[in-house]
């Protein structure tokens, strides 16, 4: 099975589905925006990958200069022009792209973001290295990842049986410290890390070591 091609055909048959999804928890979810937001300035150039149908995005928009807001799905993106059309919204660039053959310029951003998608990601090492490759020195990654490796038995069990019905997507059984620990060998520093309650997704804030640390308000 190739992650990647299969992996779209599964995002776009859910995209009308998953745009209509409520956030499941909606305080955790402020925060995470609020904590983002307080790193953020207007000159600030802005890489979201695995985007979905756009929502984070758009409402970082205001905050930033500028964000490219890349997804292996067309069907997620097709959502996602279609709200920044009705918000009004013109500094989001929506582009199809998996994160494995994005290409984009070394240290053109000031700020990452990987939202509910390092656990689909097939290489996650890999992954994290051209995460710090794209930022600038002293640029943010935000990431929140669901923790399937920490998750009980039976939903360990019953997920590759879904996947193989075609009713979820392959995933990783990461649990949050071997998120950390990838990311600390990839040379990032944690600045933050945070999660509402016990098994739920783990947020972190890595910086790229530099001189040019963006302000931050933590
Ligand atoms: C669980 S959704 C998360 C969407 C959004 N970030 C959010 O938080 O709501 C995962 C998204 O990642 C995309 N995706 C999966 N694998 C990807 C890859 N290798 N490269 C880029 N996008 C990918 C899917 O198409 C889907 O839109």
């Amino acid at each position: 099975m190739n992650r990647t091609t299969d992996g779209a055909a599964f995002w776009d048959r859910l995209a009308p589905r998953y745009s209509r999804m409520p956030i499941k928890d909606e305080a955790a979810y402020q925060h995470k925006l609020a904590v983002t937001q307080s790193h953020f300035r207007k000159d600030m150039a802005v890489l979201e990958f695995g985007c979905g149908t756009g929502s984070t995005a758009l409402l970082h928009a205001p905050h930033v200069r500028s964000i490219l807001a890349t997804d292996l799905s067309e069907k997620m993106l097709e959502i996602a022009r279609e709200k920044a059309r009705h918000a009004g919204v013109t500094n989001v660039t929506f582009e199809k792209a998996s994160f494995e053959t994005l290409r984009a310029e070394d240290e053109g951003f000031d700020a990452v973001l990987g939202l509910s998608i390092l656990h689909l990601l097939a290489d996650l090492d890999g992954a994290l290295h051209k995460v710090y490759r794209l930022l600038k020195p002293g640029g943010r990654f935000f990431s929140s990842t669901v923790c399937i490796g920490e998750m009980g038995v039976v939903t360990r069990l019953a997920l590759p049986m879904a996947t193989w019905l075609g009713l979820a997507p392959q995933v990783n059984e990461l649990r949050a410290g071997e998120i950390a620990e990838s990311l600390e060998r990839t040379g990032f520093a944690i600045d933050y890390t945070w999660r509402p309650r016990p098994g739920s997704p783990v947020f972190i804030v890595a910086r790229k070591p530099g001189a040019d640390a963006p302000p931050g308000s933590l």
